[in-house]
């Protein structure tokens, strides 16, 4: 069986700031969590698996995930439609600060998280379908390591899990763990490895 493994990049510096979007590189933390996937990976990838170009890894046009990446040994791919959710006006705010400068936004969104468009951005609805591409990629494909963002992998995760609109926005997609997701007859089986740092 082929397996679907992902991650969020390693801690960025918007990320202890507690702020959305931007382009950041890695906190300290995040770098350690770069240094630690090789072996997490090779670790669980199955023996017959360990060819020198397998797994992929896909990323982001995003600096956090290209780090994340950057210790890995396998063939790399950069997918513009892996970048984060856009948060237009919201970008490189922190949620108190868009509670306070967008309060209405702030309630609509918590309202109807997966319909939910920031001003001059994208929602969770947009996001899935700008991600039809990479999902019929990904179903083509033999084993595949993405490094990605937390919406993003919300996406993902829900399409291969068969989770419902709802439910999607609020999948738990923590820092420093990675996802594998082998597809079986009837739905996937999950395992998640955590790395403590
Ligand atoms: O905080 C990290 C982050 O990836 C932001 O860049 C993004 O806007 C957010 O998470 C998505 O999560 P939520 O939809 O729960 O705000």
């Amino acid at each position: 069986h082929r397996s679907i493994f992902f991650s969020r990049h390693g801690e960025s510096q918007f990320n202890v700031e507690g702020k959305i979007g931007g382009d950041s590189l890695l906190s300290p933390r995040g770098e350690q969590y770069s240094h630690a996937l090789p072996k997490l990976i090779m670790q669980h990838l199955g023996s017959e698996n360990l060819t020198a170009s397998d797994p992929m890894v896909w990323t982001s046009t995003m600096r956090r995930t290209i780090q994340t990446a950057s210790h890995l040994r396998y063939p790399k791919l950069q997918w513009k439609a892996l970048d984060e959710l856009n948060a237009g006006v919201c970008d490189g705010l922190t949620y108190e600060e868009i509670a306070e400068r967008y309060p209405e936004d702030y309630a609509n969104r918590d309202n109807d998280k997966f319909n939910y468009r920031y001003r001059g951005g994208e929602s969770y609805r947009d996001v899935v379908l700008r991600l039809e591409p990479v999902i019929m990629e990904l179903e083509r494909q033999h084993n595949i390591l993405i490094i990605g963002h937390q919406a993003i992998l919300r996406c993902i995760y829900a399409y291969f899990m068969n989770l419902p609109r709802d439910e999607l926005p609020y999948v738990r997609i923590p820092l420093h763990t990675v996802i594998q997701l082998v597809p079986k007859a009837y739905g996937c089986e999950e395992r998640r490895f955590k790395v403590a740092i």
